[in-house]
């Protein structure tokens, strides 16, 4: 959220005065940045809606939710390898990795995956992975395993 400094600042080089606080643009700025703040806080609570609802998912269901919902489809996207492996069917699979060996895709594999992408590096990747550390529950883990069975 943007503090009403910054946005009054970005309505006064706008409108081009020479004086330094004119009430015109005070007000202007006061508008903006309650409409911005709103905005925001119905936007939080959409989310928070959206996660409670997932959270009701059966599993797999919740899993794919949850793959789209954390934005893990803007890189890995469905049937598509090009910026990230395909993660449909992943769990029981052989994964090649950058160090040369091959491991089997078990619920570990796959949660270090999320937790510390880094360890184990896909061949034909590069480390580009957000790390997630702490951010699943074993829950949300349990369903992300599920939607790559
Ligand atoms: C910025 C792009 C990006 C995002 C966002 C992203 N990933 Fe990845 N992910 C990758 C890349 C690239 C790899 C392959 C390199 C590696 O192993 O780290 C990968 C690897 C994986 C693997 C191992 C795949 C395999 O074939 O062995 C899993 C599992 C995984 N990601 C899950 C997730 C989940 C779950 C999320 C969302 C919470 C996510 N990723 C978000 C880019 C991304």
């Amino acid at each position: 959220m943007p503090e009403l400094f910054v946005v009054y600042d970005v309505v006064h080089k706008l409108s081009g005065s020479s004086q330094t606080l004119t009430k015109k643009n005070v007000i202007i700025a006061c508008i903006i940045f309650t409409l911005v703040g709103t905005t925001w806080k119905i936007l939080d609570i959409k989310k928070a809606n959206r996660k409670a609802e997932i959270a009701q998912l059966p599993l797999r269901e919740r899993g794919m939710a949850l793959l789209e919902f954390e934005g893990c489809t803007s890189c890995h996207q469905p049937g598509n390898p090009f910026r990230a492996p395909i993660l449909d069917k992943l769990h029981g699979s052989t994964v090649s990795l950058t160090n040369g060996t091959k491991i089997i895709a078990d619920r570990d594999y796959i949660l270090q995956s999320i937790l510390n992408p880094k360890a184990q590096i896909v061949y034909g990747y590069q480390g580009t992975m957000p790390a997630y550390e702490d951010r699943f529950s074993q829950a949300e883990v349990d369903a992300f395993v599920e939607a790559m069975k």
